[in-house]
Parts: structure tokens; C-alpha cells; sequence
């Protein structure tokens, strides 16, 4: 379980079907696991299935009420809702019958009405006695199913419950959960990839208890390393100080200011073959730090020296062998024209040009609006969403790139 990423079940909405088959109390035990990945699962039962274990049961260990009857349900319409809330609906065990139903498209009870209205991925583990499997008209709805895009996982062969040895016993454990991972993973397009991600601000010391910094939380620099570590990036971030836990598989590296995160980065730049500047590096930093803490004094503080910080981005493409850089700016006025500046200035393969003035966009919010630029004259613009969301936008952007960098060079 959790092969390819930790927790992938956690938080996901896991619609379990049970159709009434003797292997019912393994779906018992697929719920516990599930429940223990961190899923939340709702059990819809057939009446069948109801015969060998009591919905009881279920209800007990999903911590919701199961559901079975179509017409009780009926008035909250958990024919339609139950579904739609859904990632994933899998069925196990599925009779021959139910596996038939669904082949046809039959809608006489609650699971086989759910499965004709839901729109999410559905997975079917088969379990049936007797050579049912090998039926040619099972075998005929199997392939139906199959062409419909309907995962459905061959039962394994072993001892029956009728003392007969044949193939029809619910496949294992394993195997139903990794392919509801496979279902709920993104896509994996960033697989061989080192990606190098900076967030967050910088703190530049002005005294022991003070410092210069500004408002970025990380959290869009956060979302992108969390983004391609889901599509299979080695991920490694490199984050000034926030609040924000590092994204699972992430490795980590804390720094507080605009120096540290340029060694970090620069150390790093040739492990990786993408860089995202996401952070918001201070421009300047008080020139002389003082090593006490300044005392207070009468009248005003008349002036800070500040010296300018290293452009980070402007080194590392300077120092580039291969690597695709993105990155950010953060504008106030006049965005597109000072993104595009800094695209070219920086030598850029993509900037994400964000008004960090908008409404519910910006600093600290969980939602960002932001316009992609690429080296090569596109423009997208990106309507408000959640960062995590613009993240993926972000990656989604950036595979034509990665795939002409991968195009043999003409000689
Ligand atoms: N950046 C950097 N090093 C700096 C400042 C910025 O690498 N010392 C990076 C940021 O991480 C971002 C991009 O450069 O990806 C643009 O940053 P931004 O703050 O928008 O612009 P600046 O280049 O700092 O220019 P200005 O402050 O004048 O807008």
C-alpha cells in the first residue's frame, strides 16, 4: 500500500460497494484498511449482501450509516449524491449478477442505480463460485465492462468456498487498493524529474531579535512541491521560514535569507533538471548587520543601509547546463509588461505573472490568479482558483517545454 506515494487514500471519498457473495467479510476488512489509510468511505449494500454480514458492521467501522435500499434512500437521493461526492466507487466482491447488471445497465436497487449516475472511476472485484467465472456470458459482460473503461480485477484462483478448486475467489487486498491508488493518483508526467523548488520569504537580519522580510506565506512554492512530487518528481524544496508542513516524500531544506537560499539552490542546481523560483527573495538586505540588539533610542532612526542581495534566478541561468527554469513576479502595476522583462532578463523558460493586489489572490491566500508566460511568446490566463490547482496549472504548462528540451539539439 502506498507505493508509489505516501497516504494517497488520505482525505479521498471512497464509495464501496458490496454485492452479496460469501467474500463479503473481506470487504470488512478492505474497509478497515482503507479507514486506517486515511479514506473516508461510505458502504452501499445489496439486500444479498446484507444475508452474510449485518450492515452493522459497516456502519461501525465507516462511522457513517450504510446504505441499502433504494427506496428508503430515495428521499435524500443518495442515488445521485452518494456518487457524485465519490473519487472512486468500488464494488467488492461482485457477484455474476451484479456483474451482469452492470453490463446491461439495470438500475433496480441503490447500488446499481449509483453506478448509472456516477461519473468517477469505478472498480469491479469480482467473486463467484462454481466456474461462474468462466461462463461465456460472464466473460461477455467482463469485456462490456472492460471496454467502458470499468477496472475490473480477475478474480484469483484457489480454494472455493464450496471445497472446489477454480478461479473465482475476490482477488487480494493488495491488489483492490493499489488499483484504487493507480485511480486516484494524477498523472505521473514529471516521473524522472529533479525539481528544485524555492518558497516562502527570506529574512534578512537587521539585529539578533529583528529582521526584513515580507508577506509571502510559501504556500504557492509548497503547492508546486507537493504538485510534482504527486506526478513523480524527486521534489526538493528549499523554503525561507513559514508555517507550512513539508509535503510528503519532500526533502527539505530550511533557510532564512536570501544568501543561504542562493547557496542552497546554487549547491543543488545541478542535481536538478527543473528549477521554480517561487520564493520572494529579498532584494536588499541591511548592509551591516548588528551583532547586539540595537537599544532603543530617543527621536527617530534616521536610516538603514541596505545593500542589494544576489539575484538568484539571474545567477542560476547563467550557470545553466539543462535546466528548465521557471519563474514568478510578483507585480503590483503594469504585470504583463514587467513579467515579460523579466522573463527575457533572467533568460526564463516560463514566468508565472501574478497581480498580487487582486482580490483573494496573492500573499497568504490560499487562491492565486496568475498569467503564464513562456520564452516562446504563449500567454494563458489563469482564473482565481486554489493554489494547489494553479500548481498543477503550472506543471501542466510546463510539458511542452519539457518535451522539446528533450528533442535531440540540430546540428
Ligand atoms: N528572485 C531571485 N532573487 C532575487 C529576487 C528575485 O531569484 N534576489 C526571483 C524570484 O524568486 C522570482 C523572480 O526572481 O521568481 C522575480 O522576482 P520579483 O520579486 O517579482 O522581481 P525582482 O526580480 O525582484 O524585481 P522587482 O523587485 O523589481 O519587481
Amino acid at each position: 500500500m502506498g507505493q508509489a506515494l505516501d497516504r494517497v487514500l488520505t482525505g479521498k471519498r471512497i464509495l464501496l460497494g458490496v454485492s452479496g457473495s460469501i467474500a463479503v467479510y473481506k470487504a470488512v476488512e478492505l474497509l478497515r484498511t482503507l479507514m486506517r489509510e486515511g479514506a473516508e468511505v461510505s458502504v452501499v449494500m445489496t439486500e444479498a449482501a446484507t444475508k452474510f454480514v449485518a450492515p452493522l458492521t459497516f456502519e461501525v467501522l465507516s462511522r457513517k450509516p450504510v446504505a441499502t435500499d433504494l427506496f428508503a434512500a430515495h428521499q435524500e437521493m443518495l442515488h445521485l449524491t452518494l456518487p457524485e461526492e465519490a473519487d472512486v466507487l468500488v464494488i467488492a466482491p461482485a457477484t455474476a449478477h451484479t456483474l451482469a447488471k452492470l453490463a446491461l445497465g439495470l438500475g433496480d436497487d441503490l447500488l446499481s442505480t449509483m453506478v448509472l449516475t456516477a461519473s468517477c472511476p469505478l472498480i469491479v472485484a469480482p467473486a463467484m463460485d462454481g466456474g461462474m467465472w468462466d461462463h461465456p456470458t460472464v466473460q461477455e459482460h467482463v469485456a462490456q465492462l472492460r471496454a467502458r473503461g470499468v477496472t475490473v480485477l480477475d478474480p484469483i484462483e484457489g480454494p472455493l468456498a464450496s471445497g472446489k478448486i477454480g478461479k473465482g475467489r475476490l482477488t487480494d487486498e493488495q491488489t483492490i487498493v493499489a488499483s484504487i491508488e493507480a485511480c486516484l493518483l494524477p498523472a505521473r508526467d514529471l516521473a524522472g524529474q529533479r525539481v528544485m523548488v524555492s518558497a516562502g520569504p527570506t529574512q534578512e537580519p537587521i539585529d539578533p531579535v529583528r529582521f526584513l522580510s515580507n508577506r509571502s506565506s510559501g504556500k504557492m512554492g509548497y503547492a508546486l512541491a507537493q504538485a510534482a512530487r504527486e506526478r513523480g518528481a524527486d521534489v526538493l524544496l528549499v523554503s525561507g521560514p513559514t508555517a507550512l508542513p513539508v509535503p510528503p516524500g519532500v526533502r527539505c531544506l530550511h533557510v532564512e535569507t536570501a544568501e543561504d537560499m542562493a547557496k542552497a539552490l546554487t549547491t543543488n542546481f545541478r542535481w536538478s533538471t527543473i528549477v521554480i523560483m517561487a520564493a520572494a527573495v529579498a532584494d536588499f538586505r541591511p548592509d551591516k548587520p548588528s551583532g547586539q540588539k540595537i537599544k532603543k533610542q530617543t527621536g527617530a532612526w534616521k536610516t538603514l543601509a541596505l545593500a542589494p542581495t544576489e539575484d538568484i534566478l539571474h545567477t542560476l541561468s547563467r550557470q545553466r547546463t539543462r535546466q528548465i527554469l521557471v519563474g514568478f513576479a510578483a507585480e503590483t502595476e503594469a504585470l504583463l509588461p514587467h513579467a515579460r522583462k523579466k522573463l527575457q532578463d533572467k533568460d526564463l523558460d516560463l514566468i508565472v505573472a501574478n497581480d498580487v493586489t487582486a482580490d483573494g489572490a496573492g500573499f497568504g491566500s490560499d487562491h492565486n490568479a496568475a498569467t503564464l508566460l513562456t520564452r516562446d511568446c504563449t500567454s494563458t490566463a489563469l482564473p482565481l482558483m486554489p493554489k494547489r490547482e494553479l500548481a498543477d496549472r503550472i506543471l501542466d504548462a510546463l510539458q511542452p517545454i519539457i518535451k522539446r528540451a528533450a528533442m535531440p539539439k540540430p546540428r
